[in-house]
């Protein structure tokens, strides 16, 4: 078989872990053919592809990003050619079974061209932990240990300046990176979209942390924290990508200001954005990825298609792609919970 691989949406530390797994198995243990599209769904589209085998696919466990490029590239969108352009671009690349590498968007393209008939089978992949259908997404590992080392060096320097500093996480509208780097950090209050945070609370908070001795604080809030209704305070959005998502961020910028104003302790906030999506991946995520390259391929060998590889306990299993699409998997309530023991 000729197989087909592209990545699709953010880049995520642990994608060329897949890639690697993917064609590795497929080549030593199937004898099949490999092709990768450029730029997720773009790729696919322009058939702008390169030939993957054991020698340019090799070297790839420590490295971030994706070899194959990607792109949020959404081909159902008004004038993007739908299944048939897809079916087309697939036709054009000699190829029999598409392995896409994706967050919910990547995989609800694929769950629309697997109900249209085309043969494919999909890996989850996310820094954000949201996708429903797998306990974990490989890339969350990474991110989660960035921040918390971003957290531990803002303490040192919080510490010495008496200062609360705010600092910023990804996550989309799940609280997941934010509650378990803090958690791992020691962060004095997380704000996390599933509990939406009064401003006062918060400040209170910290006046009573400070009037127990401390002289610094660290909080942690992620990207999609909203405020409760009334306070004032709004995270800014730029417009919308091409799923249709807000792109989130600034939601530290408005508490400097307000926990400065409010409490009268000097406030400084950092953004870590993209520092978290970037270099090499975990040991974890390294060998989740590799898990699910190894899982994705024999799942194409049994003909097990419209599915995606998950991790289910311990287990690598195959689940239908619909399962990650339904909702997103919010935060934990009993890890925010634990996190909280140690607010204030
Ligand atoms: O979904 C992964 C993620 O990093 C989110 O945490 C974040 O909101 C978003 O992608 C950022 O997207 P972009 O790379 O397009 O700015």
């Amino acid at each position: 078989m000729r197989i087909g691989l592209l990545t699709g949406g953010g880049d995520c530390p642990g994608l060329n872990a897949v890639i690697r797994a993917v064609v590795r198995k497929g080549i030593k243990a199937y004898g099949h053919e490999f092709v990768g599209f450029r730029y997720g769904w773009a790729g696919v589209l322009d058939t702008n592809t390169v030939d993957l085998d054991e020698n340019n696919t090799s070297g790839l466990l420590p490295r971030g990003g994706t070899i194959l490029g990607t792109s949020r590239t959404n081909p159902y969108k008004e004038g993007g050619g739908g299944t048939a352009a897809i079916v087309a671009g697939l036709e054009q690349a000699g190829v029999d079974a598409l392995i896409p590498i994706g967050g919910e968007d990547t995989l609800g393209v694929a769950d629309k061209l697997a109900a249209d008939g085309v043969d494919v089978v999909g890996v989850p992949k996310t820094i954000d932990n949201d996708l429903a259908g797998t306990d974990v997404t490989f890339g969350f590992h990474t991110a989660v240990q960035i921040a918390t080392d971003a957290i531990d060096r803002l303490h040192t320097t919080a510490e010495s300046h008496n200062r609360v500093i705010v600092v910023e996480v990804m996550g989309r509208h799940a609280g997941w990176i934010a509650a378990s780097a803090g958690l791992a950090g020691g962060a004095d209050l997380i704000l996390v979209p599933e509990r939406p945070f009064d401003v006062d609370e918060c400040c209170e908070l910290i006046r009573h942390r400070h009037d127990r001795g401390r002289t610094f604080s660290i909080v942690v809030a992620s990207e999609g924290a909203v405020p409760k209704d009334g306070t004032g305070l709004t995270t800014s959005s730029a417009g919308v990508d091409a799923f249709g998502h807000p792109r989130l961020g600034g939601i530290a910028v408005m508490l400097e200001k307000e926990v400065e104003q409010r409490t009268g302790y000097e406030t400084r906030m950092t953004i870590l954005g993209h520092v978290q999506r970037g270099g090499t991946p975990t040991a974890f995520d390294r060998i989740l990825a590799t898990r699910y390259g190894v899982g994705a391929i024999d799942a194409v060998a049994a003909g097990d298609f419209g599915t995606m590889v998950a991790l289910r306990g311990t287990e690598i299993v195959q689940t239908p792609l619909s399962d990650a699409l339904a909702e997103p998997k919010l935060l934990d309530p009993e890890l925010y919970e634990t996190a909280e023991v140690f607010f204030g």
